[in-house]
């Protein structure tokens, strides 16, 4: 034993044992673990070899034995503290900071080895014959297999996890019961799976080979995305094919967060009512969620845009047949509810600078034959290049205008306020649309069609003036932007767009 203390030192392992104490605390950690597990191997052969000394000054022969054993098991926790230390030295310092992360169950496998080496080592060092060591190791590695049988079952299984690497850290899974969630650690008896609901399943290795384990949104050289249904319903009034296609349209205007773009989302109708039960077809959007976190949150979004974009058309989503509503229905009752929605569209249309030149019944007459047009979040109400049909009032929310420069640049010119307006550029002259106008949160806007416009237009040539003047400044805050005009440049453009644009209007209103 004492040539074991020279050989190792009290004092030289235990200024190895702060230093890189000291080294764990600054650069891991998240270590500190390991750092405890070294200083209690480290007191105990302190201990140990304490010990050993006590019993060889005591000078009984019996003594002079125990003092060998004691020594013995000194030397092989001297052995243990220096593996800990290497190991702490390697696998958490050296390593992570050239870039290479292993798995827990490398280190561990590895420490393991070297503490069957170093008792090895330390037995043959003193003079321990090898081969009993190994007879005795073999019967009580015996008995340790049958009575931890389930406990092996378990650490062969996460080694194999390890080896072959069907499951990684960072994997979502869905384990047989149906329960989702993301895996976070694999250990040597159990893996670690934390769930959406901010709870924690301790998995043991030996069920996760067993039983079919689904990693979700997995395929090899493909990025990781899940398919995700949302279910809606539209009654039999309306096709399929009608459906089918302004809702694949709604989602295809802007991308939605956590959304894959490739394959994009497609939209199904996967069956009719059953039995005669409800008059109403069952349809589905398909998607592939791309952060397999955020599930219920992007469904959400999906469903935002379907909403608003069966609203504009003016399709319900379905209720059941046998939902009973009860209302008061009569013909006076809907004219009422029919003059307040009017009164309102007509106050809306008079309040926007656009339309002031138009008297009360021109205002009207627009109300009438406008339509509504909700818009989700995100969404884009009209693309720049876009041919018009309309123009729009904003009659709720906040809409945001982009206009893509020529050096490829996309930026922000303007966000508008309910109540204002837009597309009237476009619409007015014929030309393509001059910028992306999108939804910042939910809008509502009335879609006022070019037909109606210019029949009224036709009637009151003198309301082109009025309205060429409101494009231009528009024009000119575009072109400010796009070009960098001074104030200077802005007034001289303002007075050339104002006359441009009226000569615009005339033509392409075909106006006297
Ligand atoms: P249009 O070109 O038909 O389509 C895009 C619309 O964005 C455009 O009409 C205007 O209504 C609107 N727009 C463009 N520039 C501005 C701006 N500077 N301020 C407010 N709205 C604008």
């Amino acid at each position: 034993m004492s040539e074991l203390l020279e050989r190792w030192g009290f004092a030289a392992l235990g200024a190895a044992l702060v230093l890189v104490a000291a080294l764990v605390n600054r650069f891991a950690p998240g270590k500190r673990s390991r750092i405890r597990r070294a200083l209690v191997l480290y007191v105990l052969f302190v201990l140990a070899a304490g010990a050993a000394q006590v019993f060889a000054h005591l000078r009984a022969p019996a003594m002079s034995t125990w003092s060998e054993y004691t020594g013995l098991v000194a030397g092989v926790l001297a052995a243990f503290t220096c593996i800990e230390l290497i190991c702490l030295l390697v696998f958490d310092l050296f390593l992570p900071s050239v870039g290479i992360v292993l798995v827990k169950l490398t280190s561990d496998v590895v420490v393991g080895l070297a503490y069957v080496v170093a008792v090895f080592g330390v037995l043959k060092a003193e003079g321990v014959s090898a081969s009993s060591v190994v007879t005795t190791s073999a019967v009580v590695s015996g008995v340790l297999a049958l009575s931890l049988q389930t406990t092996l079952g378990n650490i062969l299984g996460g080694v194999a996890l390890q080896l072959d690497g069907t499951i990684h850290v960072g994997d979502w899974v869905q384990l047989a019961d149906g329960s989702q969630g993301k895996v976070v650690t694999i250990r040597w008896r159990h893996t670690v799976v934390e769930t959406r609901n901010w709870d924690t399943i301790i998995v043991p290795n030996a069920n996760l080979l067993a039983q079919n384990v689904v990693i979700l949104g997995k395929r090899s050289g493909k990025p990781v995305q899940h398919r995700m249904w949302v279910y809606f319903n539209v009654d039999f009034r309306f096709a399929p094919s009608h459906v089918i296609d302004l809702v694949r349209a709604a989602l295809a205007t802007a991308p939605i967060a956590g959304v894959a773009s490739d394959p994009p989302p497609s939209v199904i109708c996967y069956d009719f009512a059953k039995d005669g039960r409800d008059s109403f077809a069952y349809y589905a959007v398909r998607y592939w969620l791309t952060d397999l976190a955020r599930d219920d949150p992007t469904s959400s979004l999906v469903r935002e845009r379907i909403y608003a974009a069966l609203k504009r058309a003016n399709l319900p989503l379905a209720i059941p047949a046998k939902a009973v509503f009860v209302s008061q229905d009569d013909t006076s009752h809907r004219q009422e509810k029919h003059q307040r929605e009017l009164d309102s569209r007509v106050q809306a249309l008079g309040a926007i600078e656009l339309f002031s030149h138009l008297s009360e019944e021109e205002q009207r007459i627009l109300a009438v034959s406008a339509t509504l047009a909700p818009f989700a979040p995100h969404e884009v109400i009209t693309r720049q290049g876009a041919t018009a049909h309309w123009l729009y009032v904003l009659l709720k929310g906040t809409a945001v205008v982009r206009v893509a420069t020529e050096d490829g640049e996309d930026r922000q010119v303007a966000i508008l306020e309910a109540p204002s307006f837009f597309g009237e550029m476009a619409l007015m002259t014929g030309q393509p649309r001059e910028a992306t106008v999108i939804a910042e949160c939910d809008v509502e806007c009335l879609r006022v069609d070019r037909v109606d416009l210019s029949g009224i237009i036709k009637k009151r040539p003198e309301i082109a003036q009025g309205i060429s003047e409101v494009l231009a400044k528009r024009r000119v805050e575009l072109a400010a932007v796009r070009e960098g005009l001074d104030s200077d440049a802005k007034s001289k453009r303002l007075v050339s767009e104002r006359s441009r644009i009226f000569h615009a209007i005339r033509d392409f209103f075909a106006l006297e």
